[in-house]
């Protein structure tokens, strides 16, 4: 953390024990960073890492957000930062490369740490970024192997993003040293420690879900909105009302049709009394991401056909939580709440039968060729979890070698079923998907244009599995809450 938030949540404490009355989580302990890179050494036993943190914005007056691995390992949450560390015999000495900002700049934008208040709060090392080419040189010089932690914004566009001052800076250090090999060190050596969330961590994590939830509740008693963007106002004020700092992704609000667009983030649609509303948003707090989805009625009474299939998606998460215990499969809880949704879907006709299949697209057309695809999954379209962390799409043991529930494993439960006439459209044609289609089309228009998500947080603690998020999930709760609405 900054200086700035170190200062603020001393002063905080300290009016905490004045009046008594605050409760906040822990911070990450600042001495954390250090054993976070200690860990680091002892499972790299001897080399160099080489990260780069996140650059100055390229457009103006925008908030800076660490990029995570860097914020990670440092706790250093300024842009043009870099770090060095070096290990040898599981031992590691780390350098931070930090940018000073000119006395004109400092005078706008206020002025960054010095090495002594880095060395103070952080307990790291620091010098100016001016001496990193002359330190990295000499470090090629040796034969230690090279690491490089890749500056993406966000993994899951790791290979796409090209704004990279870090590959850059690596791509340079490899053409002036022919045959140094740089080797990734984010799998081999970051993501499985950041995949095993601390005490400390985890009550970030709780109190992001916590929020998160305040937010959809908020969104519960407000009066019925005519826009998505309502709904989204609502959300995102409580979130930095309760200490959020911005939204964990950019918030899903999606009316009707738009409900059944996995991550459509305009919410500038209508909301229609008799549409469902899908809204996937969640905050970000002292960078830790909730994530969490809720499917309500715009006029606050689920039809007939929406009470069907949100109580099959309420099922399947159901299925999934009773399977997400320590010791248990990831892989079986995603299992089991497939099969919930497949049973489902078989008895309301929108499937010819749980085993059934059809030609998906880009499959060999027809005549046997392609062994095909479920039926279940054509309404399903995504898994069901995946970690959380200082990304939204973080990394968690159950994803490693052992795919098992571990204490420590924080990640969400998120079954959804979309329903769109369109997707049978686009499908091949082939004799398989023709008796599909044939079958189905009819009940398909009762349900038609119907999104269904419900997605809550969760961590695996020593006593079994905890849902952090808390926001109401039942119909008969979420219709109870709804009906008091205040009117406009
Ligand atoms: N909101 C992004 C996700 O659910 O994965
Ligand atoms: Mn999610
Ligand atoms: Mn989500």
């Amino acid at each position: 953390m900054t200086e700035r938030r170190t200062s603020l949540a001393v002063a905080l404490a300290f009016s905490a024990l004045a009046g008594g009355t605050l409760h906040l989580p822990a911070q990450i302990p600042a001495g954390d960073y250090a054993a976070r890179r200690d860990s680091l050494a002892v499972r790299m036993d001897s080399g160099v890492v080489i990260a780069f943190g996140g650059r100055t914005l390229v457009n103006d007056f925008g908030h800076f957000f660490q990029l995570p691995a860097f914020h990670y390992l440092t706790g250093y949450d300024e842009p043009d930062a870099a770090l060095v560390m070096v290990v040898r015999g599981g031992r590691q000495h780390t350098t931070l490369f930090i940018t000073r900002l000119d006395p004109r700049t400092a005078f706008y934008y206020g002025q960054r740490a010095d090495s002594a208040t880095l060395a103070r709060t952080l307990g790291v090392e620091s010098q100016s970024s001016s001496a990193l080419p002359a330190m990295v040189d000499s470090l090629a010089r040796t034969s230690l192997p090279f690491y490089t932690l890749a500056d993406f914004e966000d993994a899951d566009f790791a290979r796409t993003d090209s704004l990279t001052r870090g590959q850059a800076f690596i791509k340079a250090l490899m053409a002036a040293h022919p045959g140094l090999q740089v080797q990734d060190a984010h799998r081999a050596f970051v993501n499985p420690l950041r995949a095993r969330k601390t005490p400390a961590e985890i009550a970030l994590l709780r109190k992001a879900a916590e929020i998160s939830s305040e937010g959809h509740r908020a969104v519960l008693v407000m009066p019925e909105p005519a826009h998505e963007y309502e709904i989204q106002a609502v959300l995102e004020s409580t979130f930095l009302r309760l200490g959020g700092e911005r939204p964990a992704y950019g918030s899903i609000v999606g009316s009707g049709e738009n409900g059944t667009e996995l991550h459509y983030m305009l919410d500038r649609g209508p909301t229609r009394p008799g549409d469902l509303v899908v809204i996937d948003a969640a905050t970000q707090y002292h960078g830790y991401a909730a994530d969490v989805t809720r499917t309500i009625p715009v006029n606050g009474r689920f039809t007939a056909p929406q009470r069907a299939l949100y109580q099959l998606v309420r099922d399947a998460q159901a299925a999934a939580e009773r399977n997400s215990k320590p010791g248990m499969s990831a892989r079986a809880a995603a299992d089991s709440s497939v099969e919930v949704r497949a049973r489902g879907l078989a008895k309301l006709g929108l499937i010819e039968g749980i085993d059934a299949m059809y030609d998906p697209p880009g499959a060999p057309a027809g005549r046997g060729g392609g062994t095909g695809a479920r039926q279940a999954s054509f309404w399903m379209i995504h898994g069901i979890s995946h970690g959380l962390g200082l990304a939204v799409h973080d990394y968690v043991q159950s994803s490693q070698s052992d795919p098992t529930y571990k204490v420590g494993d924080a990640f969400t439960i998120e079954p959804g079923i979309y329903i769109s006439s369109k997707m049978l459209d686009v499908l091949p044609d082939t004799p398989r998907n023709r008796a599909f289609i044939v079958t189905v089309r009819p009940v398909v228009a009762r349900y038609d244009m119907t999104g269904v998500r419900i997605e809550d947080d969760y961590v695996i603690t020593d006593k079994g599995l905890e849902r952090m998020s808390t926001a109401p999930r039942e119909i008969a709760d979420i219709e109870a809450i709804m009906a008091k609405r205040r009117k406009k």
